[in-house]
């Protein structure tokens, strides 16, 4: 087993760029494997998670190569994926599985998939029932979750679909089942969730348009038009930045930039939450980089406060609120946040988990049905040995915990952090921080 430590550091500071955006990793490889010629992604982010989408893709028929520091694929046009011969294993990835279970939904052939500890207790309902109304069928275990078998839709019946919870999973595997279905599928989202799929598929030629009404978001895909292989450049995962950042912000005298962020603004929410908390960020001038607006931030060690986070905000930080537990515990005053239920069924059940590593480390918290209540004294005991229960986020959270705590925190299982951030701890170190790795007898 591995503990992972860290130790209270002086102030942090330097400027890096943080690994690759996950979640538009993740599509520059799908989107690719079914485009016409060849896709050029530079900036991948090459974590177990996005290495395990890449695998399946090739699983699947597509040529997928690194050439330098780039990746090369070479696709299969809409329609074009081959049965894989073998189980496809996600690992831990939620947005590997839901997005490639909605390609293989037009596909007509069967596909069994699986994952890792957590990624099997995950429910993948929510994704069965609107790509089995398009025609796919699938036999899951008790509870919709993996391994299943998927059998693809043989004639994929166009869908008009409003989504029951802002998940861009959902929405994104409906979109990549309607590439390859003839007619005009809709999706209506009453509450916006993260776009990339959208901009993506805008990026490569799709038959995509958007609409605003009183009932929300509606995206309008015309089905069986091929994709042209297109350069991506993926800008730096501003849920990776989050804990950097938060660690300068709770590190007195502190100042990092953090450099090439993706700012897409369904994705900035922890940093509107932190600036009202007090946190000292500033972004640079944004550029364009194809469809996704991208900057420097920069952030100051500063005096948090704390505040009640607007749920409806939830969506545009959905991955940030560990770590913004931890700001609230450092923070003066009370945070609470609410309207999370979905946390509950992310990598691991992380409200249970926040309260808990939170708990042990001396800190007055809440646990709610759907939230957290935190409050905050301005600093941090520690002193604790905290469980990452495979989950990427929880592990980096209390790390960024023991970063500003008095007394040093572990954690156990930190393999995780591979999942979205390999690199965590030489990064963090490259700041000024003291992270290390201690392997114990098992
Ligand atoms: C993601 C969507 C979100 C997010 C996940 C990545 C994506 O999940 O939590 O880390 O890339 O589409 P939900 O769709 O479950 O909200």
């Amino acid at each position: 087993m591995t503990l992972t430590r860290a130790t209270r550091a002086d102030a942090l500071s330097g400027r890096f760029r943080p690994p690759g955006d996950k979640s538009i990793s993740h599509r520059a490889l799908m989107l690719g494997a079914i485009s016409i010629g060849l896709t050029r992604i530079s900036g991948l982010l090459e974590s177990a998670d996005v290495l395990a989408t890449a695998n399946a893709l090739e699983s699947l028929g597509a040529g997928i190569k690194r050439d330098g520091d780039d990746w090369l694929v070479e696709g299969c046009g809409i329609g074009g994926l081959k049965a894989p011969v073998d189980v496809l294993n996600m690992g831990n990835s939620g947005t590997g599985a839901r997005l490639l279970m909605g390609i293989i939904a037009s596909h007509p052939f069967s596909t069994i998939v699986s994952g890792d500890a957590s990624l099997n207790e995950r429910p993948m309902g929510r994704i069965i029932e609107p790509l089995t109304q398009m025609g796919a069928t699938f036999e899951a275990r008790d509870g919709g979750r993996l391994p299943l078998t998927l059998k693809g839709a043989t004639s994929p019946l166009p869908l008009t679909y409003t989504l029951p919870v802002p998940s861009a999973q959902v929405k994104s595997a409906i979109l990549l089942a309607a590439l390859n279905t003839p007619g005009e599928t809709t999706i209506t989202e009453p509450i916006p969730c993260r776009d990339h799929t959208e901009r993506m598929l805008a990026h490569f030629g799709a038959d995509l348009h958007l609409k605003a009404d009183a009932d929300g978001r509606r995206i309008i895909l015309r089905g069986e038009r091929e994709l042209t292989g297109r350069p991506v450049h993926v800008p730096a995962d501003p849920s990776s930045a989050a804990f950097p950042l938060v660690a300068a912000l709770i590190c007195p005298g502190s100042q990092i930039t953090l450099e090439g962020i993706c700012a897409n603004p369904l994705r900035t929410g922890l940093f509107d939450t932190l600036r009202e908390m007090g946190a000292d960020i500033a972004f640079g001038p944004a550029q364009e980089q194809d469809g996704e607006p991208v900057t420097d931030i920069t952030c100051r060690a500063s005096t948090l406060k704390g505040i009640t986070v607007p749920p409806e905000r939830a969506p545009a930080m959905i991955d940030e609120y560990p770590v913004l537990a931890i700001a609230a515990a450092m923070a003066k005053g009370t945070t609470t946040m609410r309207g999370l239920g979905e946390l509950r069924i992310k990598e691991s059940d992380r409200l249970a988990a926040m309260a808990k590593g939170l708990a042990a480390c001396g800190v007055d918290v809440e646990e709610l049905d759907d939230g957290l209540i935190i409050h905050g004294k301005g600093n941090i005991p520690g002193g604790a040995k905290v469980e990452s229960h495979l989950d990427h986020r929880i592990a980096m959270s209390f790390l960024v915990l023991g970063i500003a705590a008095e007394n040093p925190v572990e954690i156990t299982g930190g393999a995780t952090i591979d999942t979205s951030f390999p690199g965590f701890a030489k990064a963090m170190n490259g700041l000024g921080a003291h992270i290390t790795e201690e392997k114990t007898s098992p």
